[in-house]
């Protein structure tokens, strides 16, 4: 699997944070963070919102621009690893400085000048801010502020889109209609979470953003008529398949809905979401599919050009993706 070249485009930057980096950190600032580590030293949580609360743990020790520069290199990297060419990291601002623009704006300058480097290393990037649900609109707001001032309209910049990330649980996606709308008139790419966690009434309302793409969306599923709005929409759905599992939506591999949501004419892509904490890479996640549905190197050449087509980049990028 490792020489397909592929394309990710779900990837949360502090989730894809190896342990050992976090641990790191930890002991250089003097924080005690054992207890969301096993005794293997892998991330230790018991469900979904216990996720959270363990990866805001992780999170709370990349505190500098510098941190997060060191963070992005390592995760490019490993993504480089993994016959990666491109990825779309969610960061956001609401870690990076409290949403505040002008620290913002030097954790991005340090992000951005790590990202110029791995492009001329072959592996390329763009971030897509991200406004975290269940912190509410008010500071959705201040990160689709700082998407705006600091995005780039013709993706050429590091900067392309805005995403919510976030529990599904909490509030409707209209709660953050201003942030998106706020977004869009920048001229930025929208995606958001949706059909993880919530039915198909999520994807649904988060439709109603105007977004190209959902992060998961694999609960379409459950309705036939959604299946058949996206396929005739082309909405484009970041299918984590390994997180669904190691989350307990899906029970195993033959179990998730990907094949069929592709069979039925939507168009998906395959990412990693969060890899160490779903103990998964881009070539676990390839390899699964290969044994789950006979899929191969004709069914991975279209994910890779669907995800092209749906990267948020300037089209020459997109020409490179292809
Ligand atoms: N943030 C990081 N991983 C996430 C996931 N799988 N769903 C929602 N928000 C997330
Ligand atoms: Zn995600």
């Amino acid at each position: 699997m490792n020489d397909l070249k592929k394309i990710e485009l779900h990837l949360h930057l502090e989730g894809a944070a190896p342990p050992a980096f976090i641990r790191g950190l930890a002991s250089e600032k003097g924080v005690d963070l054992e207890p969301i580590f096993d005794a293997r030293g892998n991330y230790a949580y018991r469900d979904f919102n216990d996720f959270l609360r363990v990866y805001e743990a992780a999170t709370s020790v990349i505190t500098t621009p510098e941190d997060y520069a060191r963070l992005l290199r390592e995760v490019l990297q490993n993504c480089a690893e993994q016959g990666a060419i491109y990825a779309e990291l969610f960061v956001s601002p609401e870690f990076c400085g409290g949403g505040d623009l002008s620290a913002w704006r030097d954790f991005l300058a340090a992000m951005t000048e790590t990202a110029r480097q791995m492009s001329a290393q072959g592996i390329d990037s763009r971030a897509i801010v991200t406004p975290i649900r269940h912190f509410g609109p008010e500071r959705a707001r201040k990160s689709a502020i700082c998407a705006a001032e600091t995005g780039s309209a013709d993706g050429t910049g590091w900067v392309t889109a805005l995403g919510m990330g976030g529990a599904e649980a909490v509030g409707k996606p209209q709660d953050f209609a201003w942030s998106f709308d706020c977004a869009r008139e920048a001229g930025l790419g929208l995606t958001c979470h949706a059909g993880e966690w919530g039915g198909p009434q999520s994807i649904r309302d988060a439709l109603s953003l105007g977004v190209s793409r959902i992060g998961h969306g694999v609960r379409a599923v459950e309705d036939d008529g959604l299946v058949r709005d996206l396929a005739e929409s082309g909405v484009v759905l970041e299918v984590c398949p390994g997180s669904n599992i190691a989350l307990g939506i899906y029970p195993d591999w033959r179990a998730h809905p990907i094949a069929r949501l592709a069979d039925a004419g939507v168009k998906v892509t395959v990412s990693t979401d969060d890899p160490p904490f779903f103990h998964t890479t881009l070539n676990h996640e390839y390899e699964r599919l290969a044994d789950a549905f006979g899929w191969g190197e004709p069914e991975f050449a279209e994910l890779n050009r669907t995800a092209a087509d749906a990267a948020f980049c300037d089209t020459a990028t997109r020409e490179r993706l292809r």
